[in-house]
């Protein structure tokens, strides 16, 4: 409602340092589906416990690559949304603004938002299975290469250039440990900021999960966007019900339309 929306505006203009950290449901206006919606929910569809993890990339390359591959077609259909784009300038008008996203799609990229902390990787960054783990870099899939996964999109990963090993996706799969240097580097945000917005995360998967705990407990004001109610529930100062999409243009447009202009 407009209480809530003005009061979130009033402490996002005031805030000196703010960061945002988003999960799937920043891409769901995208089309991009989220991993537990009910309906939509990736897991739901593909089982993808089963599928993101390091046991199944070994037990089967070919179907775990092609999975990723399908999903890499997905979002290179998908747009960013006015959420995306609402996030942006967020960042854009705050003194100090970070991103930091569970997602491995690109749209906060495309919506031109700069240099987004990614804790759980991407879907753009294969990498080499070697130790090195050098970036593995390849051809992309000539169009229509990518067949669904219900067709059985068995897709065999390519080889690194440097040291022919496999390569495989760049994102975090269940069991593995996030990037140290991301997790650190969200860590320190949110424990510096001073209102941290949180939209679209279920809030159930950790470390990722701890961010928006620790900037409440560092003081921050903490915002939530989120049709449905969370876990984050608890330590946020204003929840504002709805949709990314919906609210954060409506959240900006009152944030700084009130100090320009008048
Ligand atoms: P997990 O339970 O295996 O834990 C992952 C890491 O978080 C481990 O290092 C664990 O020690 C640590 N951890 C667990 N609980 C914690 C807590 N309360 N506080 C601090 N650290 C904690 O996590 P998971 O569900 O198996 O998934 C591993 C990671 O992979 C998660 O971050 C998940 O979001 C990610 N993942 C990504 C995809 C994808 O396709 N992008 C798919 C599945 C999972
Ligand atoms: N606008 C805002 N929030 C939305 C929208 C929307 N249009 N649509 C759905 N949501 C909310 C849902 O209510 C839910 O709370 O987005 C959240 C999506 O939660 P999940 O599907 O659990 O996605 P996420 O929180 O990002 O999952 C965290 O777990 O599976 C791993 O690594 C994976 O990064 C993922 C992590």
């Amino acid at each position: 409602d407009s209480v809530l929306l003005h009061q979130a505006a009033r402490s996002l203009g005031d805030a000196h340092r703010v960061v945002v950290f988003t999960g799937a449901g920043i891409s769901a206006e995208s089309g991009v589906p989220t991993f537990r919606d009910d309906l939509t929910g990736l897991w739901a569809r593909f089982d993808a416990a089963q599928l993101a993890t390091p046991e199944a990339f070994h037990a089967d390359p070919d179907l775990v690559w092609g999975w990723y591959e399908w999903r890499r077609a997905r979002v290179r259909r998908a747009t960013p949304n006015p959420g995306h784009r609402a996030i942006t300038t967020i960042v854009d008008r705050a003194p100090a603004g970070t991103v930091v996203t569970q997602n491995v799609d690109d749209l906060h990229e495309r919506a031109g938002t700069r240099a987004p902390i990614h804790l759980h990787g991407s879907l753009f960054a294969p990498r080499c299975v070697a130790a090195a783990g050098h970036p593995a870099t390849f051809p992309d899939l000539p169009e229509g290469a990518v067949t669904e996964l219900a067709e059985g999109g068995r897709i065999p990963p390519p080889r690194c250039v440097s040291c022919a090993a496999l390569v495989r996706p760049g994102v975090v799969w269940f069991g593995e440990a996030l990037p140290e240097a991301a997790l650190t580097a969200a860590v320190e945000a949110a424990a510096t900021c001073d209102v941290l917005l949180t939209v679209g995360t279920s809030g159930v998967v950790y470390p990722a999960a701890e961010v928006p705990r620790i900037a409440a407990r560092a003081g921050a004001t903490v915002i939530q966007v989120n049709p449905e109610p969370t876990p984050l529930d608890p330590v946020t100062a204003v929840n504002l019900r709805g949709t990314a999409a919906q609210v954060l243009p409506a959240l900006v447009a009152a944030a700084w339309e009130r100090t320009d202009g008048n």
